[in-house]
């Protein structure tokens, strides 16, 4: 719901926004655009109050229409402030005129009220119905250069959600460069208490580690400038106080919808005033905004929780997965799979996939993935990528007798790219040298031992677009595992004019995005999974596309712990790709319990990752098992909400690192499956774990044990692990525990 109204004093427009049970208002004052409040809904409308006047001394600059007084930009509650007229702070719009200048003013002209909301360009985002969302959009410009600015606010009437973009329009008759476009900015002014950056950072094999940065006066920024949205910081952060619990306190989530360079900052001002901003990451970027032509920044979403981190993940998860996942298989029963890397690697041919996907069959696995190794002359990573044939040597007769013989068996199969690489070593970069990013007269940088295609150019995209196609037609091919394992360097097109070198690493994104389109348009069935050498581009915008994701090459099922809980504050547990791996384990060789590693891969999209082909009677036993109570409890892990009970840094009973706990909820209340694992078991062990989410009047029946207990009971006075696993605890033990309510 959008009300508008016109505050007391100026009789300008006043917004409020309201999403779920959130409130989201701004006003105009003086045609600026000034930001009121963003938390738990609110009646009034009105809350001009709000507004800070502390006086200012007479440095401080003033725009000259403004009465006198207090006013001032760089103290106002700004909505998306620009640069050059008096706000010192980071800005989130600046432009340079045809003349040189950058100094901005924006001002209020009109707005727009949609039910639903409309589509804006070919961009990742959020869609909804009109019975599901309103849109507003708000139209600004420039006095000076006559450039307008259309900030669109929708707010999502079940969840507290708001999503935010701008659209910066060149109306003149001169071209005009964007320096700097925010996506979302905000001023929370109201705060008045310690208040921190929750972020998600990492790198390979450890994507997503949460951390909590005290914000002190000045900036505290996390970003990518990898030319992807990166494994060392997730694009998003979360504003929230030092009493900021899973279940109580404020938390402003702000997620961007990019799979690229981004920047999310908390700018903390003298009055204690927090700028919270998200947007393409300035660094190496401008765009030429010629005559007629607009810029439409990324999304980014707001998810605004008055009761702790736990309800900002879940408005996430739901978000993502009702109104931004397009994929057939958004909600659909994910088949659980083997996948060959961890198995073979690059050694492999059509004899040992058939010889896994037998064992995978009795075990009751449903699909087989050829991960690297199967095209060109590849088998190391040193060569290859780009000759998007099937490898006869290794598969003979191409993938189309080896498909069918898969499936004979009763398995679907799926196949690995790398799309958007190109190997020095390769028969297309000897017919396509400047297809590869690079300067000119420099040298390219290599890693991986390969180069990253130039996907600004629509050549490029129209070959990979035949190549993937020639494949994926020449065989009955499910899935796709969609990998990016290098970072942009040297990012220039051998296309492009000097003047829009700096539109490289977006247009890299955009053109990303338009082959994902067109793959994903021509094969509507295909079951997609992103991957960047683990999580590397685990984010929303390439999630509108793959509805799952590889979450990290750890497989470690203890790492996986701190990998998967800290993927959970922004995603669900559909998105994240989760396998059972050998033990000792290929990256830290720690030795776990297959009951465990179960248990912890069954936190998201579940699958297996080693060869079959070696295990015991009683391991190929225990995958039977496993893959039916996946089954049973698939809608409960994949559609349920989701609560984090103890996160593997906390500390319990004086012992921190000790356990982690998790549970999902059926949306009705009326089952829960809760996991809890033992990481250092130690003397004398006392587990009580409080349950969340469950109807308190009900009671439920624990189905191991038969105990009924109420859900009050559950919630508040919790459960008694402690001797809870026959045999005891043990380092990496677990227990995954059924709660239906009788
Ligand atoms: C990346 C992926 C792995 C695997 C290899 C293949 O590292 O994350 O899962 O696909 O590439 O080269």
């Amino acid at each position: 719901m959008i009300r508008i109204t016109s505050h007391s004093l100026t009789g300008e427009p006043l917004f409020h926004l309201r999403a779920g049970d959130a409130s989201y208002v701004f006003c105009v004052f003086h045609g600026f655009l000034l930001h009121l409040y963003c938390g738990p809904a609110v009646e009034d409308d009105d809350l001009t109050p709000l507004l800070v006047k502390v006086g200012h001394d007479s440095v401080v600059p003033r725009p000259a229409d403004t009465p006198e007084g207090w006013f001032s930009l760089d103290i106002a509650p700004q909505e998306f402030p620009v640069w050059g007229t008096g706000d010192y702070r980071p800005s989130a719009l600046m432009i340079r005129c045809a003349d040189g200048s950058a100094a901005t003013s924006l001002r209020y002209v009109s707005h727009e009220v949609f039910a639903g909301k409309p589509a804006v360009d070919a961009q990742p985002a959020v869609f909804a119905s009109e019975d599901e969302a309103d849109t507003l959009a708000v139209i600004l410009s420039d006095p000076g250069s006559g450039v307008t600015v259309r900030l669109l606010y929708t707010a999502i009437r079940a969840l507290p959600a708001v999503i935010r973009r701008a659209v910066v329009e060149n109306p003149t008759d001169s071209p005009v460069t964007i320096e700097r476009c925010a996506s979302a900015s905000l001023d929370v002014a109201t705060w008045a208490e310690p208040a921190e950056l929750l972020h998600l950072w990492g790198t390979w094999g450890r994507e997503r580690t949460v951390q909590r940065t005290p914000l002190a006066h000045g900036t505290v920024s996390v970003s990518s400038r990898r030319g992807a949205s990166s494994h060392h910081h997730n694009p998003f952060a979360a504003l929230v106080t030092a009493r900021t619990t899973e279940t109580a306190g404020p938390a402003i989530g702000l997620s961007l919808i990019y799979a690229g360079n981004f920047e999310i900052l908390a700018d903390t001002d003298p009055f204690g005033s927090i700028r919270f901003t998200a947007g393409i990451e300035p660094t190496d970027f401008t765009w030429r905004l010629e005559p007629g032509e607009s810029f439409v920044s990324p999304e980014a979403v707001l998810s605004i929780s008055g009761e702790g981190l736990g309800k900002m993940s879940r408005t996430f998860h739901r978000l993502w997965r009702r109104h931004l996942c397009r994929s057939e298989w958004a909600d659909r029963t994910r088949p659980v799979l083997v996948n060959n890397w961890e198995a073979t690697y690059f050694n492999f041919d059509s004899e040992k996939l058939l010889a896994i996907a037998r064992d995978a069959a009795a075990c009751g696995i449903e699909m087989l993935v050829m991960d690297d190794g199967w095209f060109g002359t590849r088998n190391d990573d040193r060569s290859s990528l780009g000759d998007w044939f099937v490898n006869e040597e290794k598969l003979p007769g191409g993938l189309s007798p080896l498909v069918e013989r898969i499936n004979a068996l009763g398995l679907k199969f799926g196949i690995w790219f790398e799309p958007e690489m190109i190997s020095p070593k390769s028969r297309l970069y000897d017919a396509h040298p400047d297809w590869a990013l690079g300067t000119p007269g420099r040298d390219k940088s290599v890693a991986r031992s390969q180069y990253v295609l130039d996907m600004t150019r629509p050549d490029v995209r129209d070959y990979l677009f035949e190549t993937i196609s020639n494949v994926l037609s020449s065989a009955n091919i499910e899935y796709v595992k969609w990998d990016f394992n290098r970072n942009l360097t040297e990012a220039a097109s051998a296309t492009l004019p000097p003047e829009r070198q700096g539109e490289v690493m977006h247009r890299y994104v955009l053109g990303l995005y338009d082959l994902l389109e067109r793959i994903t348009a021509a094969y509507p069935h295909l079951l997609l999974e992103g991957c960047s050498s683990g999580g590397g581009r685990f984010d929303p915008a390439m999630l509108y596309y793959a509805p799952q994701y590889w979450t990290s090459d750890d497989t470690d099922a203890m790492e996986r712990l701190d990998i998967q809980l800290g993927t959970s504050f922004v995603y669900p547990a559909s998105a994240m790709s989760c396998h059972v791996s050998a033990s000792p384990n290929h990256q830290t060789r720690r030795v776990t319990s297959f009951e465990t590693r179960g248990h912890v891969a069954m936190g998201g999209a579940f699958g297996y990752e080693l060869d079959l082909t070696t295990l015991t009677d009683e391991e190929k036993d225990l995958i039977r098992r496993q893959v039916a109570d996946y089954h049973r409890y698939y809608g409960l892990i994949n559609r349920g909400d989701f609560y984090r009970l103890i996160l593997p840094g906390d500390t319990v009973n004086g012992k921190t690192g000790g356990c982690a706990a998790w549970m999902t909820v059926s949306e009705d209340r009326s089952e829960a499956l809760v996991t809890f694992v033992v990481i250092r078991a130690s003397i004398h062990p006392v587990y009580f774990l409080r349950l969340e989410g469950l109807d308190p009047a009900a009671k439920y029946r624990e189905e191991s044990t038969g105990a009924v207990t109420a859900g009050s009971t559950l919630m508040r006075a919790g459960i008694n692990l402690t001797s809870a696993r026959r045999g005891g605890w043990t380092d990496g033990s677990s227990v995954v525990m059924h709660f239906t309510r009788i």
